[in-house]
């Protein structure tokens, strides 16, 4: 047996029919727990919350109402982009391509994006690699809108994924990596989360990646708190969650959401802010928390970037770029790359 063919025994294929399949690793990468994550984040003097914990179920759709609010111009700005691609991304693309999604989207953008495969093929394979099992649900909408569409899901990371697709064939893949995702990465774990998806791309394959771009310091900091208080709302999800998950005392009115545009780093920095001296217990996590009054608790960074920093940045991990795309207002980028 070929060592390629022995590297994927270790995931599990789930064939739902013949339009939908997903793999799933047997037994996932040995990880922490939540209780033990948070545990050791806010036991200690800077205390964080890992930013993956917003996404549970009530989080998730309060992202969803984030992406849409008027003073989140993210979303709008990146879907306003792919649209005009309609016409210039074809000329990169031919029909042996499928669609690679870091992030499983049933979303528009990921819609915008089929449309145009649906013009060169007449059969497209799209393949949302997601660590969360939300890819079924999703899946089955596209599958009813796009009858040409054949779906495999990876229940995995993105590397994890991204690997086993290098061991799976030799297919070209248009890799998608949306939202300003990689902004909320920390520069060195960023430049290395781009050398590991160069690393395992072909030479024939393809990168697009959206990233916000520096702006205006006000438009930052209200795109990152709306006026209507839901990001506040999205902020403070998590902890309801500890308490829900980890049987915490945390009283919400008692923390504020706290946001800021750090111009020397080119980040909105997300805090949890106590408003008063309060202690929290956390009991799955055994740990008595004491918060002094306006300690703040980090939960997110969303770096912004300039041109040449987006050039840069793909270039100094092994990208060559072919386009960058922008909006009329340059709030926002669309870069098309392959490996070098
Ligand atoms: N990737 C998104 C961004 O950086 C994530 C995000 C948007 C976010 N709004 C938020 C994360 C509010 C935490 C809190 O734009």
């Amino acid at each position: 047996m070929s060592d390629t063919i022995q590297k994927n025994l270790n995931y599990k294929q789930f064939v739902v029919d013949s339009k939908l399949q997903y793999f799933k690793p047997h037994a996932s990468k040995i990880e922490k727990t939540f209780a033990e994550e948070i545990s050791s984040s806010l036991n200690r003097n800077s205390k964080f919350i890992t930013p993956k914990f917003f996404y549970d179920k009530k989080g998730s759709d309060l992202f969803e109402k984030i992406c849409m609010l008027p003073e989140y111009y993210p979303t709008r700005t990146e879907i306003a982009i792919l649209k005009n691609l309609q016409i210039e991304l074809p000329k990169h693309l031919d029909d042996s391509f499928r669609l690679v999604e870091l992030g499983s989207g049933a979303s528009v953008k990921t819609r915008l994006i089929l449309d145009i495969f649906t013009t060169l093929q007449n059969s497209i394979e799209y393949v949302p690699i997601d660590i969360s099992e939300i890819l079924a649900e999703s899946s089955e909408q596209l599958l009813k809108d796009y009858d040409n569409l054949h779906i495999t899901g990876i229940i995995d990371t993105y590397e994890g994924g991204l690997e086993f697709l290098e061991n799976y064939d030799d297919k070209k893949n248009l890799i998608l990596f949306l939202g300003s995702s990689f902004g909320n990465f920390s520069p060195n774990d960023g430049k290395n989360f781009l050398q590991k998806i160069n690393s395992t791309m072909k030479l024939g394959d393809l990168f697009l990646i959206g990233l916000d771009l520096v702006k205006d310091k006000r438009i930052l900091e209200s795109a990152y708190d709306d006026s209507q208080g839901v990001t506040a709302q999205f902020n403070l999800n998590v902890l309801s969650r500890i308490n829900d998950e980890l049987g915490a005392n945390f009283d919400l009115n008692n923390f504020s959401h706290y946001s800021t545009y750090n111009e020397e780093y080119q980040r909105i920095e997300m805090y949890l802010k106590s408003l008063s001296s309060q202690s929290v217990v956390v009991s799955k996590s055994n740990l008595l928390l004491n918060l002094e009054k306006n300690e703040l608790i980090h939960t997110e960074h969303s770096y912004k970037f300039n041109l040449s920093q987006v050039r840069n940045l793909l270039e100094s991990t092994g990208f060559k770029i072919h386009h960058i795309w922008l909006d009329d207002k340059k709030y926002f980028s669309l870069t098309l790359a392959s490996k070098n």
